[in-house]
């Protein structure tokens, strides 16, 4: 399984102070020495990590393959086409989220959606949406003819990180929680069994499925078992772990948890 590696939070430290340091293009290197085999940056319209400078030295300089994520606005349309990465996923923003906290409403923007999916692969870059996984949503990415879907994982990692948090853990057993518990695991199930579904059809349909999105070294075990998901995007896990361990080694572990 395919390894994209998204390198906003090495910017997001470096915004902090408004520095210098660390600098994201230094990470291509390690990235591909570590074995990703791609690079994932979002360049988001408040700028608040990735500068318009790092985008267009990381598409230059990049020897991997680079997913540009950006949102489907005009200008950033017209900054993706001439900066040509070589994917462009769509993402949906909101100035005041403090993620992407979910996928696009792939029926709601279809005039928009399909003019900007139209100027970019008229200039040949792979098109992605990042939706949530529905069929709904499958069906209206096939229809704007994407190469590519991307299913956002918040979803299951939330409920994955409420079901195995510490505090379920613990040795006083409280009814309550372990009816919860039980609530929680199947939501669990469902939104796996929702996934492998979904992967099936949208792979059937003729469409790469990649995902991403919340994915850590503990919950990515489970997604890495459907077999039609191609492609995981992670970012903040692994950034978070190279402080402890390093860049390298922290993208050779989850390399290493991706393997089927
Ligand atoms: N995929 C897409 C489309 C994203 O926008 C992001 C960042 O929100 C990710 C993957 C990576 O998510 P995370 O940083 O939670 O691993």
């Amino acid at each position: 399984m395919k390894l994209g590696v998204n390198i906003d939070h090495i910017a997001v430290l470096r915004e902090a102070r408004k520095v210098a340091d660390p600098d994201p293009l230094d990470a291509l290197s390690i990235c591909k020495r570590a074995g990703a085999d791609q690079i994932t940056i979002h360049l988001r319209e408040d700028r608040r990590h990735m500068q318009d400078i790092d985008a267009k030295n990381i598409i230059t300089l990049s020897t991997l393959p680079v997913n540009l994520e950006c949102a489907i606005e005009a200008s950033m349309i017209d900054i993706a086409c001439n900066l040509h990465p070589h994917r462009v996923t769509l993402v949906p923003e909101k100035r005041e989220e403090v993620t992407t906290e979910g996928g696009l409403a792939v029926t709601g923007e279809q005039p928009r959606l399909k003019e900007a999916i139209k100027r970019l692969q008229a200039q040949e870059i792979e098109v992605s949406l990042f939706i949530d996984p529905t069929l709904e949503t499958v069906k209206a990415s096939l229809e704007l003819g994407v190469e590519w879907i991307e299913f956002h994982t918040g979803k299951y990692a939330n409920i994955y990180a409420m079901l195995y948090s510490n505090l379920s853990k613990t040795h006083h057993k409280i009814p309550e929680l372990e009816l919860s518990r039980k609530i929680l695991k199947k939501m669990l199930d469902n939104e796996l069994h929702n996934l492998r579904l979904l992967s099936c059809d949208a792979q059937g349909f003729g469409l790469k499925v990649a995902a991403g999105h919340g994915l850590n070294m503990q919950n990515v075990e489970d997604i890495v078992k459907i077999e039609s998901i191609e492609e995981l995007n992670i970012g903040q896990s692994i950034i978070a772990r190279s402080i402890f361990v390093g860049l390298n080694q922290a993208i050779v572990d989850m390399k290493e948890k991706l393997i089927r």
